[in-house]
């Protein structure tokens, strides 16, 4: 068991990182919560780990409920809070009772959007599933839905009580799901560790295997580069954004694609794509644009969005909440390691990028 905590005042919470959910009735009991307790998950981790999660969390002597959500970012939106609220009010949920999201970051993000809402505020759990969610959403308190077609539109800045992240969970996660949160590991050590992205480079098929002590090792190192983010800018008021390396093209992307494409997929041609525009700024050489091109493709992910319109996808980046009066941000490296926040409004420049992205 390793233990990482979060250091962010009285909203600070332990991270744990384990083998298996035995310790999670502990890590219940530990954390005082003794309130009702409602597990949302979605159609498909229910039929995996709900059984497991809910005997675990009622042995502490807690009333336990489950709450199930169809999977996918199709249902992070209002209606899918709604249906959880409806589900709290009947059942009589207080401000003593908290919510569990066990799944994704799908989950995550709705589960933790409907604790930060409910009666302005209950207790929140992350028991993160994906390597998605585990790498990345379940820490740091960003929840939210969609809108109208807009990602993470409507949200709230709401800081679970724990983390609880089963490696193992990782073992039944489709391959396709497993590249995908591959894209946010990656990411991690493009904004702030070489030694930690050359690991990850080396190490690829070791992941594809399971192999538990590497899983144990990306997962620790994950969680301490977003955490000691996260600590710093708690609200993304300045230092947090590096985290969005390849998501001012990959949200867009994400969008156009009717959300056909997986996120860490969209977020691995946003890397591309500012890795394409550091190389034509001067910042980085052909040679490191073209390595990290290919330590993404060696993790089985996409680097251009095949088909779509580059009018389209600049259309969208404007529409992002991000976009100051026309003017893009972008987090871009300026070596392996380290980047920084640029804002471009040379529409040529990145119209030209764009071409190369899909073509
Ligand atoms: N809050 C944040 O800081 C943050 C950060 C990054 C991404 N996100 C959000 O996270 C979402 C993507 O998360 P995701 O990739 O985890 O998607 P997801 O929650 O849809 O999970 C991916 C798929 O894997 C399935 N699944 C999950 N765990 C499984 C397991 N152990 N075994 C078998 N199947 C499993 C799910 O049912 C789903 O079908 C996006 O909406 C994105 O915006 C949020
Ligand atoms: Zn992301």
């Amino acid at each position: 068991m390793e233990r990482i905590n979060v250091e962010l005042g009285e909203r600070s919470y332990p991270i744990y990182i384990m083998t298996d959910f035995s310790g999670l009735g502990s890590a219940f009991s530990k954390a005082g919560l003794r309130g009702k307790v409602m597990v949302v998950t979605d159609s498909n981790v229910s039929n995996l780990y709900l059984k497991a999660c809910m005997e675990e969390i009622t042995s502490t002597g807690v009333q336990t409920c489950s709450h199930v959500i169809e999977a996918g970012e199709k249902s992070k939106n209002l209606d899918t809070v709604k249906d959880i609220y409806r589900q709290l009010t009947d059942q009589r949920f207080d401000r003593n009772s908290a919510i569990v999201a066990l799944g994704g970051g799908v989950t995550g993000d709705i589960a933790g959007f409907a604790a930060a809402t409910y009666m302005r505020g209950i207790h929140y759990v992350q028991i993160p599933t994906s390597l998605l969610a585990q790498a990345d959403s379940s820490i740091g308190g960003k929840t939210g839905v969609d809108f109208e077609g807009f990602k993470n539109m409507v949200g709230a800045f709401y800081q679970p009580r724990f983390v609880y992240i089963n490696i193992n969970t990782l073992r039944t996660l489709p391959l396709r799901e497993l590249r995908s949160g591959l894209a946010e590991v990656i990411k991690h050590g493009l904004i702030k560790d070489a030694g930690f992205y050359d690991f990850v480079r080396l190490k690829m098929q070791k992941i594809f295997e399971f192999d538990e002590s590497t899983l144990q090792y990306i997962t620790r190192t994950n969680c301490s580069i977003k955490k000691s983010i996260v600590e710093q800018d708690e609200k993304e008021s300045g230092l947090r954004a590096i985290l969005n390396l390849g998501h001012t093209i990959g949200h867009a992307v994400e969008s156009v694609s009717g959300f056909e494409l997986l996120h860490g997929e969209c977020v691995a041609i946003g890397i591309a794509g500012a890795f394409r525009l550091a190389r034509r700024m001067g910042m980085i050489s052909k040679a490191v644009e073209e390595e990290t091109e290919s330590t993404l493709r060696d993790a089985g992910l996409p680097v251009k969005a095949a088909n779509m319109e580059p009018q389209q996808i600049y259309a969208e980046m404007l529409h992002d909440k991000k976009a100051k009066e026309g003017k893009l941000s972008f987090i871009l490296p300026k070596r392996i390691g380290e980047v920084i926040n640029h804002t471009i409004d040379d529409r040529r420049l990145l119209m030209e990028v764009l071409e190369e992205l899909v073509g």
